[in-house]
């Protein structure tokens, strides 16, 4: 028996750009996705595409239990979580012998097999390896300084649709080039400011709240974000901007640690659900 974990992501700037071959930033959360597997002659046939994807690839049979401390489906990378956790654990029970940065790439083919292609690289690598991480297209991939940020998450509760959202800025790119394009490079712009001010937090926070605006440019925004973003500055965040996807899904907003209970309370106020985090620089590990 293996049981291994794998933590979840929020991209903290950059997302949509990432698409075109822009910079984008992401980081791993505390939250993770706990799964066990044992080997077995009779394979239990798993309620998820994605860990059914993992032992078709890995060619093993065997028996599976999930524990997760992430929501799924609110943009917070618990699919990722769920198939590196997986795999790292099947590679464990069955001695296969593959190193994390095998995991990775084995973990973005099990996303793009459950997903019909469309699947960045990203959330797999984040939560294989933990910590910050700043992407450039779907190749480039560099590991930052770690901070220790103090993070609120704010679930909307409202589902959306990764591809969906993706679809609609191809469709304001491709009608409205000269209005498209100057937003995303704009937020390339904020995501190298961003770099480059990582431990100014007031500054990070300055650049939050710009490519927040700029995700509503670009039509993936939604009232409950919206409310969320402003609740969370009015309580007195450095910054708060859509995380991931958008059109629902959540938002994240950054804190010094005397104000992030009055954050939280905030965005709970609203009918969310907040979540109190920050980054994780463990990656995947054996429990
Ligand atoms: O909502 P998430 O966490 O799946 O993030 C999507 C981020 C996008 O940039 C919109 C798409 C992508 O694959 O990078």
């Amino acid at each position: 028996m293996a049981t291994w974990s794998a933590p979840g992501k929020v991209f903290l700037f950059g997302e949509h750009a990432v698409v075109y071959g822009k910079p984008g930033i992401a980081m791993a959360i505390k939250p993770r996705v706990i799964v066990t597997v044992r080997e077995s002659r009779y394979h239990q046939k798993p309620n998820s595409p994605y860990i059914a994807e993992c032992f078709r690839l890995m060619d093993v049979k065997g028996s599976v239990y999930v524990r997760s401390q992430l929501p799924s489906s609110s943009g917070l990378g618990s699919s990722a979580a769920v198939t590196v956790a997986t795999l790292c654990a099947i590679n464990d029970e069955f001695e296969l012998k593959k190193t994390k940065t095998e995991i990775a790439d084995l973990a973005h083919q099990v996303e793009m097999s459950a997903q019909n292609g469309r699947a960045s690289a990203t959330d797999t690598y984040v939560s294989t390896f933990g910590g910050m991480v700043l992407v450039r297209g779907s190749e480039k991939r560099r590991l930052l300084p770690p901070q220790n940020f103090s993070l609120v998450i704010g679930n909307t509760l409202v589902s959306h649709s990764t591809s969906e959202m993706v679809g609609k800025v191809a469709e304001l790119r491709k009608n409205s080039p000269d209005i498209a394009e100057p937003i995303l490079d704009s937020i390339a712009a904020i995501t190298m400011h961003a770099m480059h001010n990582l431990d100014n937090q007031k500054e990070f926070g300055n650049l939050m709240n710009m490519n927040h605006a700029l995700l509503d440019a670009l039509g993936v925004g939604h009232p409950m974000l919206s409310k969320l973003v402003l609740a969370a500055r009015s309580a007195g965040a450095y910054g708060a901007k859509t995380t991931g996807a958008g059109g629902g899904g959540s938002m994240y907003a950054i804190c010094s640690k005397s104000s992030r209970n009055r954050v939280a309370g905030a965005i709970e106020g609203c009918d969310a659900r907040a979540i109190t985090t920050t980054i994780d620089t463990d990656g995947a590990r054996k429990e």
